[in-house]
């Protein structure tokens, strides 16, 4: 805290604000353990790498970086248009609000449309994002608890909604991260129906589906439907998962033309980068490997399941690229905990205690190499500790 005098003070907001702490990196590490071996299944990445095919428009736009970008990513709008679209249900390029990652366009959301002392609200355990940006801005952030399975409980989340007039936007994670879990359709459409209403204040929802791709689920509604039926609706998507270009940092929002324009005012006008902007175009085009992505998840995902059965450690069910493992109930210590345990053998998960989570750990799907390793680091663990009688 800075009493220094002559230094002047960043507001009581700033100061109190846990920022994001990201996945321990590989090379950190490496070097801090003395490791040959490292696997990192903690940030809920594309195992794969990027599609060979945007790495080449990457490369090929490095040409031009003596240029500024376009600032108005015509042809990413064009190529998501199309992809969103469909002859009867045509999606516009306006529709889209891009950013340096989905979480600059949860940051420019509420920037645009929340004052300092009105409020978002969302469920405990949601995609920390949220709250980060909220509080960056000095707006708060309303929790409602999660239901005994781990979900969002949307019939709470309505009524804390109804009942705080401060309440501007509303985030819901489908699947959320980092339990795994989901909403249905019907809880969804519940939803909206009574916060769509509220009596001269509209509220916005933005539905975060960074996992969309993943999703198996039929209970799970297509966001476009919803965002066709409810103005207020935004939908959230990223490049950052199947896409594998996480390390590019490109998201984006579809919305109403009308809302999304505000947000264009204050957003800087080259958040994003050519390289960047070439490689999602070339990204959304390569529809062979999402399949195949698609498919190395599901079958790795399968196998976490299966071995956090054998290995007694109670998990969640997961629509997206990552579980979360109850080990606290399975190896009767924190996530913390097993996450250094495993760390020590080379083995990178998530601890989420910052979620409110502190018995869990999340894992994320690799490579079957990777899970391979990992679950081997992970059984060695629980079987120390077991076998050591800590339980
Ligand atoms: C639910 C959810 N939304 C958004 C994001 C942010 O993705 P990015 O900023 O990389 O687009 C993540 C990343 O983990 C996420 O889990």
């Amino acid at each position: 805290m800075s009493d220094t005098p002559g230094f002047p003070q960043a507001p009581e907001y700033i100061q109190t604000l846990n920022p994001y702490v990201p996945g321990k990196p590989i090379e950190e590490t490496q070097r801090e353990l003395g490791l040959k071996r490292v696997v990192k299944l903690a940030s809920n990445e594309n195992p794969m790498g990027p599609s060979p095919r945007a790495i080449a428009a990457a490369r090929s736009a490095l040409k031009h970086q003596h240029r500024y970008p376009d600032a108005g990513a015509y042809r990413l709008r064009k190529a998501l248009a199309r992809h969103h679209g469909t002859r009867e249900q045509p999606v516009a390029a306006s529709e889209f609000l891009l950013g340096n990652g989905s979480n600059e366009v949860i940051d420019l959301l509420i920037r645009t449309y929340a004052r300092p002392g009105e409020a978002i609200a969302t469920s405990q355990a949601a995609f920390v994002a949220y709250r980060i940006c909220a509080q960056a801005h000095g707006v708060e952030t309303l929790e409602t608890p999660l239901t005994a399975d781990l979900r969002f409980d949307l019939e709470a989340l309505a009524e804390a909604v109804i009942r705080d007039a401060r309440v501007r936007l509303v985030f819901i994670a489908n699947p959320n991260n980092p339990t795994g879990t989901h909403n249905t359709r019907a809880e969804l459409r519940a939803f909206l129906s009574k916060v769509s209403q509220i009596h001269g204040r509209p509220v916005m929802v933005v539905l975060d589906y960074a996992y969309w791709e993943y999703v198996s689920s039929k209970e799970i509604p297509d966001p476009m439907e919803l965002y066709r039926e409810f103005p207020n609706v935004l939908v959230l998507h990223t490049f950052s998962k199947v896409y594998g270009l996480a390390g590019f940092r490109v998201g984006y929002a579809i919305g109403a033309p009308e809302l999304l324009s505000f947000c264009e005012r204050i957003r800087m006008p080259f958040n994003l980068s050519a390289p960047a902007l070439a490689a999602a175009e070339a990204a959304l085009a390569d529809r062979a490997f999402v399949r195949k992505a698609v498919q190395v998840n599901r079958q790795g995902l399968k196998f976490w399941q299966r071995t956090l059965d054998r290995l007694k450690i109670p998990h969640w069910p997961s629509q997206g690229n990552f579980v979360l493992a109850d080990v606290k109930r399975g190896l009767g210590l924190t996530g913390p905990e097993v996450f250094h345990l495993c760390l020590r053998e080379g083995a990178i998960f998530r601890p989420v205690a910052n979620y409110g989570l502190p018995d869990a750990l999340r894992i994320s799907v690799g490579t079957d190499a990777e899970n391979r390793f990992g679950a081997r680091v992970l059984e060695k663990v629980a079987k120390k500790v077991i076998g050591g009688g800590s339980k």
